[in-house]
């Protein structure tokens, strides 16, 4: 390569010209020995980024169907004069969504609406000339152009309409020798084999005592290998769990379908709670109801009315054991670490559970009535609130987010009660609540030790990691999506 450059000392040397050249087939053979020479001084490399324009969705359906302007045009010029009002357009087989935009079109194209007529007035073939021009500009993008072959005019129509027109970038290397690159004797140069693969064959040799080994190079360009990967979802959940695993915590797990006592009566959620409503809670008909043990029920309902020997006052009024058995689809995970208590009142724990919960919300950007919880619980005697808040911090850190703080916050349960703020590009984020368990929670279930709790929302962290500004992309299963994700 060098060689033949030497031949044209000013020339910048274009990959193919390359190629044919030194008689070489393989691109990546050019670009490697082009970057050898570069990072020797020897030659200088100009890089041309141009962006390659080709159909977007809507553009593929316009090539094989025709432009929505055209195939509108068709219609108008065969429908007979007393027969082009807009009623007549909106009932001629068009869809909704075309007729509305396809007004505007016809309008640009001459067409005008009088007293709800479309009427055209002027010159038929120049019309016709046009829509040929579009037809053939779209009918040339089938192969990719690159955007200085594209008249601008025209690529400035079709990038203003939706997914007619999409581009993507390439890059074009140029290479040109330098004057020490000129200087180099070429008939003195030596032809050395470098070795790109180190293999068992060559290590169990001698030959690699003596061999030249090619340097790996990271910034060279490569094809993204389109391999199977685990959903961004599941990695996430993946890495959350080794970074509890890591922490000391063990993994609980519980059921969708939970009464209404295990999810709300035993965290000493008042019955009347607003969050209890059917507006907010998904209740179910099958099982409209679900058993809990009379021990339970009396230990919640002398909690709810009375305070037990808390020392609290209760709630008062009267405890339902019905409202206590409806079945429900778990609103929070606090209901794992909840069943995890009552079944080892007096054994210490350090337990996490991540887990889907359900709640009556409307979808939008930052909304979806199906998410998951990170959930947690530390219990232990002399369990205390910076135990908590340095757990919380711990965990974020090692997700990356290193600045956590926390602020009051009320949850019927807990007291003291926090909210969990980190902070992502300057701005602080709730992520979740926190607090240490209420004795009208732990006493009903036998526990004596202090419960630091959590409960934070994964998705919510799965956005500010995956840089999404809409909720809604991790579940749309969009493959283009998914192969451009990172492997976390
Ligand atoms: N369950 C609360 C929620 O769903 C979070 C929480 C868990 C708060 C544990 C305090 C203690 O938002």
């Amino acid at each position: 390569m060098l060689s033949a450059l030497q031949g044209s000392p000013d020339k910048p040397w274009s990959l193919s010209e390359v190629l044919s050249a030194c008689d070489w087939h393989d691109q990546a053979q050019a670009v490697g020995s082009g970057q050898g020479l570069a990072d020797a001084g020897l030659v200088s490399i100009d890089e041309k980024i141009s962006a390659i324009w080709t159909l977007g969705d809507e553009g593929e359906r316009a090539h094989a169907d025709g432009l929505l302007e055209a195939r509108l045009w068709n219609w108008l010029v065969a429908q007979p004069e007393s027969a082009r009002s807009m009623s007549d357009l909106n009932s001629s087989g068009f869809e909704r969504h075309e007729t509305g935009p396809g007004v505007g079109l016809l309008k640009g194209l001459g067409v005008e609406i009088i007293a709800g007529n479309l009427t055209f007035e002027g010159d038929a073939t120049m019309v016709e000339a046009l829509l040929a021009e579009k037809a053939g500009f779209l009918a040339t993008l089938v192969e990719g152009v690159s955007e200085d072959s594209l008249e601008s005019s025209m690529l400035a129509h079709f990038k203003g309409r939706k997914d007619l027109v999409v581009s993507s970038e390439t890059v074009a290397r140029f290479w040109t020798i330098t004057a020490s690159g000129q200087a180099v004797d070429s008939s003195a140069l030596v032809e050395a084999a470098q070795i790109a693969d180190i293999t068992p064959e060559l290590l169990q040799g001698d030959e690699w005592r003596s061999a030249e080994f090619k340097p790996y190079d990271v910034n060279l360009e490569s094809a993204n290998p389109m391999t199977g990967k685990a959903h961004p979802m599941q990695a996430l959940i993946e890495r959350i769990r080794s970074i509890f695993l890591e922490m000391g915590f063990s993994e609980i797990s519980g059921n969708y379908v939970s009464s209404a006592g295990w999810n709300m009566d035993a965290l000493f959620i008042p019955q009347d709670h607003p969050a209890r409503e059917m507006q907010d809670t998904f209740y179910l008909d099958n099982p409209d109801s679900i058993e809990i043990e009379d021990e339970h029920l009396a230990a919640w309902q002398e909690i709810h009315e009375h305070g037990g020997d808390t020392g609290s006052l209760g709630w008062g009024g009267k405890f339902s054991s019905e409202i206590a058995q409806r079945g429900l689809l778990r609103t929070h995970t606090t209901v794992n670490t909840i069943r995890h208590l009552a079944e080892n009142p007096k054994e210490p724990c350090r337990v996490f559970s991540i887990g889907r919960v359900f709640r009556k919300e409307s979808i939008d950007r930052t909304h979806l009535p199906e998410f998951h919880q990170i959930e947690g619980i530390i219990m232990e005697p002399g369990a205390n609130l910076p135990m908590l808040v340095t757990t919380l911090k711990t965990f974020y850190a090692k997700m990356g987010y290193p600045e956590v703080r926390v602020r009051p916050a009320y949850f019927p349960y807990t007291e003291p009660s926090l909210e969990v703020e980190i902070k992502w590009r300057g701005k602080w984020l709730e992520l979740g609540g926190a607090g240490i368990f209420r004795p009208e929670v732990t006493e009903p279930l036998g526990c004596s030790a202090p419960v630091c709790a959590w409960g934070m929302g994964l998705e919510r962290l799965a956005m500010l990691v995956l840089d999404l500004d809409d909720i809604r992309q991790l579940y749309i299963s969009d493959l283009e999506w998914l192969r451009a994700q990172p492997i976390l």
